[in-house]
């Protein structure tokens, strides 16, 4: 059934890595957007260059620069333009940080979720996609994880998903008008294959392939592995890598469920690909990409981490009609790209994004 293209959907957090890919593929489908973020972790360049990769349907898209939190700008928005859905993709993510500083956490993450859904059931709008993380999953005992398995908090920033997606099925179970999909992203990487948006971490980068490609520009001198005595081919930690597009593309699919099947309810699903890599094999397959040679550095393993972790894509493949088409070889192609016409992400060595 075609949709009616003229729906606007709230994207917050759309300035971020995720986000921008999705307001991409959003205004591609004939959506529009309209993105608020309080660019703590952004830049607001992302948002422009979505436009441009966009061309004429850069009409369909509206930028607020504003925090979740602040309960009064958010009703100005949603008083203003009529808000058929939310994507909702605002929020800290680095595990170590949430560790350190928890009450940072449960404001940021939980408050402004809070603050979001009591402003959406104010005015009327119970159609929601949320951000969560197979973070929730912890350390399984065996894989694929299906979207039944035991959920445990392993941080802070686990908990506010696990929490937040508890209250969105308390808010459904109360009021059966809501429709929400709970998504649980596996490990985003790459960038759009123009190269013109991609991921920019601020300072110190967490997660592994920004930390390999800015080592493949110049910015850091080696990769250290942390562990390589885990029980796998190689001894080095597995995860399911996925393309950043095909995890926007999921949000469509979601939001088409949404829009479609009335039935929706809160349900949960997994975004993956359901195979798992190395992160030796993905440090090959970046090498092979970029034609860079990625010195390492092996260290004892990274407390909490899992030995391997992927997901089942069973549920999403049949129930959203989604599957995960970008190969390993196509993350690398795509996230060298980005980092090679963009070595300092929207930023400049000595702007703020560069530390
Ligand atoms: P990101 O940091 O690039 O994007 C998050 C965006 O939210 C940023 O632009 C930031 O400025 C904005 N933001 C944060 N707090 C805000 C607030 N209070 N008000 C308004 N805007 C705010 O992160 P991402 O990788 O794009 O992640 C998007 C979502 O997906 C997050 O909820 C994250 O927890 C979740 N997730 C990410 C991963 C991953 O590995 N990248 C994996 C699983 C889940
Ligand atoms: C991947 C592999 C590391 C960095 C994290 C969050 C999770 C989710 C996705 C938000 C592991 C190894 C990494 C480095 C390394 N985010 N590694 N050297 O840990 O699977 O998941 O991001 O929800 O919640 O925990 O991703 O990219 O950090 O690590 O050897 O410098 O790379 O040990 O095996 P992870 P990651």
């Amino acid at each position: 059934m075609p949709l009616d293209m003229a729906k606007s959907i709230l994207v917050t957090g759309g300035a971020g890595y995720i986000g921008s890919h999705t307001v991409l593929q959003l205004l591609l489908g004939g959506f529009r957007a309209i993105v608020v973020d309080n660019l703590d972790n952004s830049s607001e360049e992302a948002i422009r260059r979505v436009g441009e990769i966009a061309g004429e349907s850069r009409e369909n898209l509206t930028f607020y620069k504003v925090d979740l939190r602040d309960k009064g700008a958010l009703n100005k928005i949603f008083s203003s333009t009529k808000i058929d859905a939310v994507i909702h993709f605002a929020g800290l993510k680095a595990v170590g940080e949430s560790v350190q500083n928890p009450l940072l956490y449960y404001d940021n993450n939980f408050v402004s979720t809070l603050t979001l859904l009591e402003v959406m059931a104010s005015h009327g709008c119970k159609k929601l996609v949320f951000s969560s993380s197979a973070t929730v999953y912890g350390s399984p005992k065996v894989v694929p994880c299906t979207e039944e398995f035991p959920l445990v908090a392993m941080s802070p920033y686990g908990r506010t998903k696990l929490v937040i997606e508890e209250m969105c099925r308390d808010i459904y179970h109360a009021d059966s008008e809501w429709s929400i999909i709970l998504l649980r992203y596996f490990n985003p990487v790459g960038a759009h294959p123009s190269g013109h948006i991609g991921e920019d971490p601020r300072g110190y980068p967490n997660n592994l392939m920004p930390f390999v490609q800015q080592v493949a520009v110049g910015r850091r001198s080696a990769l250290t592995v942390f562990g390589n005595d885990y029980s796998t081919t190689d001894g080095t930690g597995v995860r399911d890598y996925i393309h950043v597009v095909d995890l926007a593309d999921g949000h469509i699919s979601a939001l088409r469920k949404i829009f479609e099947d009335a039935e929706t309810g809160c349900e949960v699903y997994n975004l993956g690909t359901g195979k798992g890599t190395s992160v030796l094999e993905m440090v090959a397959a970046f090498e092979k990409a970029s034609g860079k040679k990625i010195p390492l550095v092996i260290a004892g393993r990274r407390p909490g981490d899992s030995e391997i972790l992927y997901g089942s894509t069973i549920k999403a493949e049949k129930e959203l009609k989604w599957k995960a088409k970008y190969t390993i070889e196509d993350m690398c192609q795509d996230q060298w790209n980005w980092a090679s016409k963009n070595p300092y992400g929207y930023g400049s060595p000595g702007s703020t994004n560069y530390k």
